[in-house]
């Protein structure tokens, strides 16, 4: 109601104007259509081919993105004194003629976005030179190159955000935003820029934000922007990344440079206050292994302008000099690394996630020596760790909550090393060759298994894939998990999973029961989740009917019939997962109902047996249905059925052997005929 009233009033207000009040749709709408929400005018999408000159003139925002503006004319904006933000995205725009912000007073905002102002440049530079508050320019989408750029910014000097992506700029030099001192944010996305002259971006004092990502560095040598914060090199060709040598503080926090080619750790500044290294997906490793200490330095050029300097790097060296105790978040996976120098994580002091998955790491150490204990996330997955060593560690010692350890080749781990982990939450150890400890194993406290027991705050654990034999007893005991995945072991019964079955509420246990095997889930009465598809079971499990499901896979199975009549099951259930399973054709009927009520998102693919043919549940051919009345209608039925063609041919016999009579009779007759003629 507070609502309509204030409508009414900004109806009002505008009451003069040439308004329309659209009580339906809750807006304002011009003649031309545009949409004016308190002093915004949205015309976007509504083919127009110049600004509409019927707006009321305090708008003090104006979208005309996605229309056909092909030119801004001179005094295109003489009535909106007010406006201070304007959009011009996607108009297919050659130019913006010398004058055309005329009349307003303070253009802040200006996005001409996917247009072509290549076309003459020289035009559009003249007009906005002409603005002299603006912040905040968009030229991205326009083929600008290089040439253009700089005449294109000439005198730009309020600009604070600048947005140059998706150009064909090659090269940057000096000249290119000189002047800009007021410049917070550069953004140079989806560009061909394979050089950048010394000096480019050292005249913008404020810069505090450059984006280079998608192009074509080959390498950064001799990084000085001490000003930068946030530097984004993602998706170049970087082989390395080296920093100016000096104790100069960089502002530095947040440093991607992920998806390159770099063969090193990058070679950081001395000083910075970096809290987040991306540094993903490039072919890093160490090499103090190769090498040793003996050849561990190169010699490289800098040609600098007419100076040539040339620089010692200890490429080979293992050292890290850079100070990292304020990294917060450091992504290196998907690299080369096959081991990591002593001591490197232990000087990151703050750091709480670290990535090193997809690397060719065969050991690692969690020992409090080696990472600071603060880590909170550690992803080691898809490595080769046979081995995971953790000395000194005593209870509440590690702070990890998130543990990944999947696709490596983990037999043993330290016995207590749970224990140390009074806040761990998930552990992921599928696809390991493990197995979990039995009782005569924990006993003689020998053996290679996995003791996963009294973990109090574990919720999540994943062992799929671990080639296990489960009908153990007792082997999560002490734990309150929620989310359990075991799938492809082989299970032998679920009675080991009866200290953890009243709080389990998401239950993986694909490919892992033997056909034969009967499974009684009625403990499980938290469970929402559940996937038993790929297994061999030949009826539905009665103990489901009592639960209260959300979501069932019976995929891959050998079930059938779903005999799911109002049971719990079916009132809570909201997807299920049926394909694959030979449902017999005459026994349906439960389809109907389950369809109603169920999304079964595999429906299309479902498919039932009729005498050995797989025929599509979905649109079951109607003779079908016949086939199967006539099937169930017993032995009546068949013999209804039979009976005209068992008289039909008899008769069919009786004349066939009739006419067969007749002919022998005469050829019997033809021979005696013959036969008197002696
Ligand atoms: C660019 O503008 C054209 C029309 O001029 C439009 O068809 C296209 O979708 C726009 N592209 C983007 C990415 O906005
Ligand atoms: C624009 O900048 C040039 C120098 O780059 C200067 O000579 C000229 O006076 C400036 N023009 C205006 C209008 O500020
Ligand atoms: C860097 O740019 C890439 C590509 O646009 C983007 O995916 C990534 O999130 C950016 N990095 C940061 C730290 O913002
Ligand atoms: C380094 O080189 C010296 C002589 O060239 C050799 O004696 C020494 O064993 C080498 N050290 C290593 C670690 O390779
Ligand atoms: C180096 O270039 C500068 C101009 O950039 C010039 O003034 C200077 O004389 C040059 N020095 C040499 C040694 O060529
Ligand atoms: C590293 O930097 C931190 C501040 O970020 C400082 O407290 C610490 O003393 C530095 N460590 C070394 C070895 O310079
Ligand atoms: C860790 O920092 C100490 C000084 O705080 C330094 O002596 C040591 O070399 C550093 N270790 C590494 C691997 O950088
Ligand atoms: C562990 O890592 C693997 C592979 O990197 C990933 O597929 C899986 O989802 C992760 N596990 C968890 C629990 O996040
Ligand atoms: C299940 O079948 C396996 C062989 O497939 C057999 O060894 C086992 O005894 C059977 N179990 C039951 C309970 O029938
Ligand atoms: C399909 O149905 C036929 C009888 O109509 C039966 O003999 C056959 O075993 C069934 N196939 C499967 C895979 O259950
Ligand atoms: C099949 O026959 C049954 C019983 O006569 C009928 O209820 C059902 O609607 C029929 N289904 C189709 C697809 O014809």
């Amino acid at each position: 109601m507070a609502n309509v009233s204030f409508w009414l009033l900004l109806a009002f207000i505008y009451v003069t104007l040439p308004w329309k009040y659209n009580v339906a749709e809750g807006k304002l709408s011009s003649e031309s259509g545009c949409r004016l929400f308190y002093r915004v005018a949205d015309c976007s999408h509504l083919q127009l081919l110049s600004v509409p000159q019927n707006l009321p003139t305090d708008i003090q925002e104006l979208l005309l993105d996605f229309n056909q503006i092909t030119i801004l004319h001179k005094n295109s904006f003489l009535r909106y004194h007010d406006l201070t933000s304007l959009s011009m995205q996607s108009n297919q725009m050659e130019f913006v003629e010398p004058g055309a912000f005329n009349g307003i007073r303070r253009l802040e905002v200006l996005s001409l976005q996917n247009n072509t102002i290549n076309m003459k440049y020289e035009l559009t530079s003249a007009a906005l030179r002409l603005t002299t508050s603006l912040k905040k320019l968009d030229l991205s989408r326009n083929m600008l190159t290089m040439d253009m750029v700089p005449e294109l910014l000439q005198n730009l000097t309020t600009l604070e955000n600048l947005f140059l992506d998706t150009n064909i700029i090659m090269r940057l030099d000096q000249t290119v935003f000189e002047g800009l001192v007021y410049l917070k944010e550069l953004s140079l996305r989806w560009n061909y820029i394979y050089e950048i002259e010394c000096g480019t971006f050292e005249g913008l004092v404020k810069l505090k934000k450059l984006d280079l990502a998608y192009n074509l560095l080959p390498c950064i040598d001799d990084y000085r922007l001490t000003q930068i914060q946030m530097l984004n090199l993602s998706f170049n060709n970087l082989e390395w990344f080296q920093s100016q040598e000096t104790d100069t503080e960089f502002h530095l926090e947040m440093l991607d440079i992920s998806n390159n080619q770099l063969l090193f750790f990058p070679l950081l500044p001395r000083q910075h206050h970096l809290h987040t290294l991306l540094l993903s997906n490039n072919r890093m490793r160490f090499y103090g292994d190769i090498f040793g200490t003996n050849s561990s330095t190169a010699d490289y050029l800098i040609v600098e302008d007419n100076i040539t300097s040339v620089t010692t790097v200890d490429l080979w060296s293992d050292d890290i000099h850079s100070n990292l105790s304020a990294l917060h978040y450091l992504d290196m996976s998907h690299n080369q690394f096959a081991y990591f120098p002593h001591g490197f994580f232990s000087n990151m002091s703050s750091l709480s996630y670290l990535k090193l998955n997809w690397n060719c790491l065969q050991a690692f150490h969690v020992s409090p020596s080696d990472i600071t204990s603060l880590v909170d996330e550690l992803d080691l997955s898809n490595n080769e760790l046979v081995e995971l060593q953790a000395e000194n560690i005593s209870p509440g010692i590690l702070s990890l909550s998130y543990f990944n350890l999947s696709n490596n080749n983990l037999c043993n781990l330290p016995r207590n090393i749970f224990s140390s982990m009074t806040r761990i939450h998930t552990i992921d150890l599928s696809n390991n060759p493990l197995h979990l400890c039995s009782q005569s194993e924990l006993r003689m406290g020998e053996g290679k298994c996995i003791d996963i027991r009294n973990v109090p705050s574990l919720r999540r654990l994943y062992l799929s894939g671990c080639g296990m034999e489960l009908n153990l007893h007792r082997v999560f005991y002490g734990n309150t998990l929620t989310h359990l995945d075991l799938s492809y072991n082989s299970i032998k019964g679920i009675t080991f999973l009866d200290d953890t079955a009243r709080m389990l509420q998401s239950l993986f246990l694909r490919g892992c029961l033997a056909f034969n095997i009967t499974v009684d889930f009625s403990a499980f009465m938290s469970l929402t989740v559940l996937d038993i598809s790929e297994n061999a079971l030949t009826t539905f499990p009665a103990s489901l009917n009592g639960l209260a499901l959300h979501y069932l896979d019976l995929r891959n199975n050998k079930l059938i019939s779903l005999p799911l009549y109002n049971t719990r099951l079916l009132g809570s259930l909201k997807t299920l997962y049926i394909s694959e399973n030979p449902f017999e054709c005459c026994e349906l009927g439960w389809k109907n109902v389950l369809i109603s009520s169920i999304s079964i998102p595999d429906l299309q693919k479902v498919t039932c047996n009729f005498s050995n043919r797989y025929l599509p549940v979905r649109d079951l051919p109607a003779s079908i249905n016949h086939s199967c009345q006539w099937k169930n209608g017993g032995p009546w039925l068949y013999l209804l059925l039979t009976l005209p063609v068992c008289l039909t041919l008899l008769v069919a016999l009786l004349l066939l052997f009739l006419t067969f009579k007749q002919t022998l009779l005469q050829t019997v007759k033809r021979r005696c005929r013959r036969s008197t003629s002696y």
